[in-house]
């Protein structure tokens, strides 16, 4: 699958711009036709289940307000004609052939991607001048917008402002994106989009855990074993009872490094970690599971599977084969089942030798909802 990077080759692209440095792509997606359009958008900002906002206001005249969803008829007839922003997350997840372009991000790895952001912008629309923590490609899917970017700015962010929105903002940079453009952006840059023309910018987000979610987690799935407490056989009298010396320092380092050092034990919480951080909802079980008799019948008979769009997927490397990952939870399979798996989210099985293991694993997906039948 062909990287969305126009002329930039992928290995061009990561030395050069990713976690480095704004990169705008001309025609990423050429004749760019969105597959779902700002009334859809308003439709889904009104169930209950997806997360969405309303944002109004400009900058520099710093008059901003924010609603949360879910949101009715009355508040979208309520909206001026112009400064407005209506924004939704995980709408790949919500509408999943959209999975489809997420898949186009597939030269990044997959644990790496969060979510496909929809924002719907009156002419004029803006969320302000902000930085954000993540990468993003940010896809004009239909109207005009102006980037304004810049690396060098005040962290300073509006006070009492429900928006994390900066005081002040100096574009060093700026761009007009048409549909099919797409700005790449690293964390820690500040930008500012304006919609030109009522329009949607589509924000391909990433995600990257910090130390205190790693070692929040770590801790979670420890405190549930037997492990080891602190020791000190060797101790020796010194005179000075108040200090907690370096030796000390030292053994607590240790024993805090002894799981980060247990390989098999590591590859385990990473996986299960990563593959269900910041994941806004579990997949469901079906209502009905499946005989192994079943999947041996649909599997002969062509038949499809689909992803959850709420599973995320990852595996890692272990003595044996791989150690598939689906939000949160590990399967042991053979290195290419977990890679079929991965590589898309109607994965390709024809003709896949399952041996028992396999079809172990496949089964269990099927039946713990993470995988279904396309009908
Ligand atoms: C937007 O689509 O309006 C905001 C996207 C962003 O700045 O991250
Ligand atoms: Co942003």
């Amino acid at each position: 699958m062909p990287a969305p990077l126009g002329k930039l080759s992928v290995e061009h692209f990561l030395a050069e711009y990713w976690q480095k440095q704004p990169c705008l792509i001309r025609q990423a997606f050429p004749g760019f036709t969105p597959e779902l359009e700002g009334d859809d958008l308003a439709g889904l900002a009104c169930e209950p289940m997806a997360e969405s906002r309303i944002v109004t206001g400009s900058f520099p005249e710093h008059d901003w307000s924010l609603r949360n969803g879910p949101f009715g008829d009355a508040d979208f007839a309520g909206l001026p004609e112009t400064r407005w922003t209506l924004l939704v997350q995980d709408v790949e997840k919500h509408y999943p052939p959209l999975m489809e372009l997420m898949e186009q991000f597939c030269f990044l790895p997959g644990w790496r991607l969060d979510d496909l952001m929809i924002s719907y912008a009156a002419p004029g629309g803006s969320v302000g001048p902000h930085v954000d923590q993540y990468d993003v490609f940010l896809l004009q899917a239909e109207g005009q917008r102006r980037w304004q970017v810049s690396g060098q700015y005040d962290p300073a962010l509006l006070e009492d402002c429900a928006l994390n929105v900066l005081k002040t903002f100096e574009p060093e940079q700026e761009w007009l994106l048409e549909p099919g453009d797409m700005l790449y952006l690293p964390p820690g840059v500040a930008h500012h989009g304006v919609a030109l023309t009522a329009g949607m910018t589509w924000s391909i987000g990433l995600r990257a855990p910090d130390v205190a979610d790693l070692l929040m987690a770590m801790g979670e799935r420890l405190a549930g074993d037997t492990v080891a407490r602190y020791q000190d056989p060797d101790l020796k009298a010194d005179g000075r009872s108040g200090e907690i010396d370096s030796k000390a320092l030292e053994r607590l380092k240790q024993l805090m490094s002894a799981p980060l050092n247990d390989e098999p034990g590591f590859r385990r919480f990473a996986g299960e970690f990563l593959t269900r951080f910041r994941l806004a909802q579990e997949p469901a079980p079906p209502d009905e599971s499946l005989s192994a008799d079943e999947l041996v019948t649909q599997l002969a008979a062509g038949a499809q599977l689909f992803r959850n769009p709420w599973t995320r997927l990852a595996w890692v490397e272990t003595a044996d084969g791989a150690l598939l990952f689906a939000a949160g939870t590990g399967f042991e399979c053979s290195i290419a089942l977990a890679q079929r798996l991965c590589a898309r989210t109607e994965p390709d099985l024809s003709g896949f030798p399952l041996d028992d293991r396999d079809f172990a694993t496949l089964s269990e997906l099927v039946d713990t909802g993470h995988f279904a039948w396309i009908d």
